[in-house]
């Protein structure tokens, strides 16, 4: 008997396409979709290859429903071990900047964790401060259009307790190595950190002591193999940096306090 609209038609369609978690991203598809006309759109735009989260039009992120339009860096798991530091570290009432916002998760988690947290969002990409705005001001944070910190209030220079600043990190040259789902459908200045990924984060660093209130911290995300140079380059800027890693997230953070 066909069950081509109900969960295990849509489980065999995914599958079928390639889907490796074909259950759970039938769930997401049937508790998303107001009808079976719907259903089977965004069935069949997940089996061409657009990204989940896309179709859906939301990711769950650190138990929050994160919208992410097309064309915008969809927030991934592995990011909320680097949140949930920023979590940790941040008093309550604390100034905390999102910088490289994309759709602006990390500054909607820090103002639902942290009491009374004044949370400043940017980026470079309209259609991910639009979409920012969206998961971040009805919280209470405020979003802006530009280049890392250009856009930001001047009242916030060093007066910031916590900097997340998950910015782009692959090298140039793996750029094509990733998975097609982000090659094809996340913009290239969401990815790219150029010659050996690090390019955006040695601007964040250098400028990030100037925002950080003293003993405020900048935290951001790499890979394993840039941690070493990472580290390097907080220290250049003044910052004192450590490594913190996690086995069950697949995630490498550094976290630099300014003194
Ligand atoms: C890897 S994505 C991370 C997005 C978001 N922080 C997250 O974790 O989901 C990097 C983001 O940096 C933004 N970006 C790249 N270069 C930038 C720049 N010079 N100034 C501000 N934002 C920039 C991109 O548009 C993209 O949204």
């Amino acid at each position: 008997m066909s069950d081509a609209g109900g969960v295990t038609g849509v489980v065999e369609r995914l599958r079928a396409a390639g889907c490796v978690f074909a259950e759970e991203e039938a769930e997401m598809l049937l508790s998303t979709a107001a009808g079976p006309d719907e259903l089977d759109l965004m069935v069949e735009r997940r089996a061409s290859g657009l990204p989940l989260e896309h179709v859906v039009g939301w990711a769950s992120f650190a138990g929050l429903r994160i919208e992410v339009d097309g064309g915008v860096f969809v927030p991934r798991r592995r990011t909320e071990f680097l949140v949930g530091h920023a979590v940790d570290l941040a008093r309550p009432g604390a100034v905390c900047v999102d910088l490289c916002c994309g759709s602006g998760a990390a500054g909607a988690v820090l103002l639902a964790e942290v009491e009374g947290a004044e949370v400043h969002a940017s980026d470079i990409e309209p259609a991910a401060v639009r979409c920012a705005r969206r998961n971040v001001e009805p919280r209470g944070g405020r979003v802006y259009e530009g280049d890392l910190f250009a856009p930001l209030p001047r009242e916030l220079r060093g007066r910031v307790g916590v900097l997340v600043a998950n910015v782009p990190y692959v090298p140039t040259e793996e750029i094509g190595l990733l998975p097609p789902e982000a090659r094809d459908h996340e913009p290239l200045v969401t990815l790219d950190g150029g010659a050996d990924g690090l390019d955006v984060l040695r601007r964040v660093a250098g400028e990030a002591p100037e925002w950080l209130a003293p003993g405020g911290h900048l935290l951001v995300e790499t890979s394993e193999r840039q941690a070493d140079s990472a580290l390097a380059v907080m220290s250049a800027a003044g910052l004192t940096p450590r490594v913190v890693t996690s086995e069950e997230w697949w995630a490498t953070i550094v976290v630099a306090t300014r003194p």
